[in-house]
């Protein structure tokens, strides 16, 4: 019988995410980026995943890890964080790649200020999660393994 394969999947925090838990937490809430990988990593088990996690403060480094990913991961699940409002380079990189990638957002951006209105990620995204605090990256994941199947 074919063994199931556990799904891949790389997680990346964009810049600032690694001040979780001290950063604006009137928006962010108190989880550290600690807390919330914790909490990914036993969904994870839950679901049978594998979970690469990252966090960069540097849009090449970001654009460097999902145009590598699908030679290791099944798919990505990325909150681009401030790059989410200015990045054609990490929107151009998930265009490029032939794994799905899902946002995801702490915050409910669209009712924050305009200038988080508009995703450049959102348009080449399988979905967008935003609004739910921790239970966004949460429900991300749910969806990525669900897409895999
Ligand atoms: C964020 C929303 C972005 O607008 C902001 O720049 C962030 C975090 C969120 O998770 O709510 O750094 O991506």
């Amino acid at each position: 019988m074919k063994q199931k394969k556990n799904k891949r999947i790389l997680v990346i925090h964009g810049p600032n995410l690694n001040l979780l838990g001290k950063r604006e937490t009137s928006i962010y809430g108190r989880l550290n980026l600690e807390n919330i990988n914790k909490l990914m990593r036993k969904l994870a088990k839950e679901l049978d995943a594998a979970l690469t996690i990252v966090q960069s403060n540097h849009e090449g480094s970001i654009v460097d890890l999902i145009g590598n990913a699908p030679k290791k991961y099944d798919a990505i699940l990325i909150n681009p964080a401030a790059y989410t409002h200015t990045s054609v380079a990490i929107r151009d990189a998930i265009a490029a790649i032939r794994i799905p990638a899902i946002e995801v957002h702490l915050s409910n951006i669209y009712a924050r200020e305009e200038f988080r209105h508009e995703s450049l990620i959102s348009a080449v995204a399988k979905g967008q999660i935003c609004g739910f605090g921790i239970e966004s990256y949460l429900l991300g994941l749910r969806a990525c393994v669900s897409l895999l199947k």
